[in-house]
């Protein structure tokens, strides 16, 4: 087989690359190493920046999020019983839009079916070849024979755990990673949200998120130590201990229900440089992590992509090398202003195992700086609706 780019992972990162290279009227497959249903399965944050939402109408697959989002205008933040709104529309002019990654997945794998793109899933043993050279190809494995694929381009969004980072010379690659000292218990569970607006809980028992993927379904999360396991964590115990976090209205308006999945997911910082190599491009989580505590990491996986699908249409129809040259650097003055504001709420939000006094104190100026100055909030809302890509 040939084609123009082949992207390796079905994630939002591969699947809206996909859209926008087709619209584009660029070639390309994906090599999927799950199935679709194991993709579709994965819970993940859905708070949707405006650039997010210009990606996904760009790839003809927002109809359902414009019909089904949930536009929100401002955030509370409490800190240590103290609350706090940050009012995006006053502060910046502009709102988010709460829509599950899951909705956003299936959206975009839709959209590539009514486009005939291929997708292959359950491809085993990808492998990167040449990419160094001006004849890169993959290989896969699939129903007991091994495959090729030609391509002028291989485009790594396969995630954290991926085969395309892998593929950059250990010498070439410079690495950063921050990993926190505790991990986020999350619940869904089909219950009303208990605010309409997302609600950030510092409390010195630990941080708590209230968030929802509709009118009827909520997402919850609980700080929770490392050493913690969801078997430690029955339903019972989730919603007690989420009660004593939020401040007492908010505790009387819960309304529980079991859980449909719960899970315990560690914190990272993480960049990996740079995220061009010759012929292959990482995009999304293969090329950095944040801590979801800033919600950035679908909205960065979707920058990067749409910064990618513009160097190459430029490649293609103008024959110019601007674009894909300058990827990289492009890509990571926003990767690390996003990784700088997740690494900020995730130090402002949470309780250190090992924070002294001086550090408690500097987390309390620096909420302080936040509800007392007119940039603190100013600020805040800038980069929780994101910043330009
Ligand atoms: N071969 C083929 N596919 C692979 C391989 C491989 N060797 N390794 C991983 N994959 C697939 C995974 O199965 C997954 O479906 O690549 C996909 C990567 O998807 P994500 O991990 O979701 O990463 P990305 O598409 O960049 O989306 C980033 O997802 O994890 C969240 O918080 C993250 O919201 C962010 C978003
Ligand atoms: C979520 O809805 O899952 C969510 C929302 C905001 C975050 C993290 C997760 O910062």
């Amino acid at each position: 087989m040939k084609t123009q780019v082949a992207i390796i992972g079905a994630g939002p990162s591969g699947l809206l690359l996909g859209q926008l290279l087709h619209k584009q009227g660029i070639s390309n497959i994906i090599l999927e190493r799950k199935s679709s249903g194991y993709v579709l399965g994965r819970i993940r944050a859905g708070v949707l920046e405006h650039t997010t939402v210009q990606g996904l109408e760009k790839a003809g697959a927002a109809e359902r999020m414009h019909r089904e989002g949930l536009v929100h205008e401002g955030v509370e933040l409490v800190f240590d019983r103290e609350k706090y709104r940050v009012d995006f529309t006053e502060a910046v002019g502009k709102s988010v839009v709460v829509y599950g990654q899951t909705e956003v997945t299936r959206d975009l794998m839709d959209a590539r079916a009514a486009t005939g793109g291929l997708t292959v899933y359950e491809a085993e043993d990808v492998a990167l070849h040449g990419i160094d050279t001006d004849a890169p190809y993959v290989t896969y494995a699939k129903d007991g024979q091994t495959h090729r694929i030609d391509c002028d381009f291989i485009a790594g969004c396969d995630g954290f755990h991926g085969v395309s980072r892998q593929s950059i010379p250990a010498d070439v690659l410079k690495t950063y990673e921050r990993v926190y000292p505790f991990g986020w218990l999350g619940l869904l569970s089909d219950t009303p949200p208990v605010s309409h607006e997302l609600i950030y809980v510092k409390h010195p028992d630990g941080f708590a998120l209230c968030s929802q993927r509709s009118e009827t379904r909520s997402r919850y999360y609980l700080q929770v130590p490392l050493t913690d396991k969801v078997e430690d964590w029955p339903d019972e115990r989730f919603w007690a201990e989420l009660k004593n976090r939020l401040y007492p209205e908010a505790a009387g308006r819960l309304v529980t229900g079991p859980s449909l999945e719960k899970s315990i997911a560690p914190l990272r910082s993480f960049v990996s440089e740079p995220m061009r190599y010759h012929k292959l491009f990482l995009a999304g989580d293969a090329a950095h992590i944040v801590p979801p505590t800033g919600a950035k990491g679908l909205n960065l996986a979707a920058g990067d992509v749409q910064c990618l699908a513009d160097a190459l249409a430029d490649y293609y129809h103008n024959r110019s090398t601007a674009g894909i040259d300058g990827y990289s650097a492009r890509c990571l003055k926003r990767v690390w202003a996003a990784e700088r504001f997740s690494w900020y709420m995730t130090k402002l939000l949470h309780t250190f195992p090992d924070s002294d006094d001086f550090e408690q104190k500097m987390q309390e100026a620096e909420f302080n700086q936040l509800v007392l100055t007119e940039n603190g909030a100013k600020t805040l809302a800038e980069n929780y609706v994101g910043l330009p890509y």
